[in-house]
């Protein structure tokens, strides 16, 4: 049994249940409570708020977790960074009030900067030999400037639109975060299988994400300018159809480059073209 600690609300919890869920990782309906076992996969979930999983993980208080890299690099924890996976990003930059005029981090010289991240900000500042007052509040640090505990701030920003609502300006981006999945450094042979398996299933879930199925069909002739277009997996399956001289093309693309991709097959000659998303990949 694999303990896997998750930010019980907050940015980081809709994505991980979902990549627990496409990975096969289903938590028993019902009652929700601190610690729900998978109904079918053997690991539970234990629902943390995120400035205290790093120090869950290095304990074994859980044996893995999902954090922000913001509260993994902030918490300065010994614990594993098994893998980084992609979503819930952000940055963690300073900011000021709009107003002000702004040449160089000297602004910060002798300046109050509230943030719930001090040792980052301490780390930073150190670097750039900046000598500031660091005032450590937790949550709702944005609106210290305007009420006079701060003259900036040091927060995440995503969207931006919290900065913008309280008057202040992004001026400095200190470091980019993301979702990671965190382990502890002494697991047992049992729970690193089990993780392994996680780190597997993971992978096919996001390596189907951004990819699609194509079927169409083609004249034979025109097969060899189709294959040069479909950057496949490795070489596309060829079905021959009922219908004389015509082929049924299978193949996998990318997401990105969909449009691209369509408009080159139909100037081909390609028909009937289908495309169908893939909800896992392994390679
Ligand atoms: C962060 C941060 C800001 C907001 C920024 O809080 O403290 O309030 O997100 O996002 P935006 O740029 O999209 O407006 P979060 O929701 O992560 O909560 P927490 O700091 O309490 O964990
Ligand atoms: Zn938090």
């Amino acid at each position: 049994m694999l303990r896997i600690a998750v930010q019980t609300k907050g940015r980081l919890f809709e994505e991980t249940m979902e990549l627990l869920t496409e990975a096969g990782i289903k938590l028993s309906t019902g009652k929700r409570s601190l610690l729900v076992p998978s109904k079918s996969f053997p690991a539970e979930v234990l629902f943390l708020r995120d400035d205290d999983i790093p120090q869950a993980v290095a304990d074994g208080v859980t044996d893995a977790g999902i954090v922000g890299e913001n509260e993994y690099t902030e918490k300065k924890q010994k614990v594993n960074l098994v893998k980084r996976l992609g979503f819930s990003k952000c940055r963690l930059s300073l900011a000021i009030p709009k107003e002000e005029e702004y040449h160089s981090l000297n602004w910060f010289c002798g300046k109050k900067i509230a943030t719930s991240y001090p040792s980052i900000l301490e780390d930073f500042l150190k670097k750039n030999a900046i000598k500031a007052d660091i005032h450590v509040i937790n949550g709702s640090v944005e609106i210290a400037p305007s009420i006079g505990l701060a003259d900036a701030i040091f927060d995440i920003v995503s969207s931006g639109s919290t900065l913008i609502s309280n008057h202040l300006r992004e001026i400095e981006v200190v470091m980019q975060s993301e979702a990671l999945l965190i382990g502890n450094t002494n697991l047992s042979r049992e729970k690193k299988e089990i993780l392994n398996e996680v780190l597997f299933r993971i992978y096919a879930v996001q390596t189907a994400e951004d990819k699609k199925y194509i079927l169409l069909n083609a004249p034979n002739e025109k097969l060899h300018e189709i294959f040069d277009i479909l950057p496949g997996m490795k070489s596309p399956t060829v079905l021959p159809l009922a219908q004389e001289g015509w082929s049924s093309i299978h193949s996998v693309i990318s997401e990105k480059r969909f449009w691209e991709i369509i408009g080159k097959l139909k100037s081909a000659g390609a028909e009937g073209i289908l495309v169908i998303p893939i909800e896992k990949m392994i390679l």
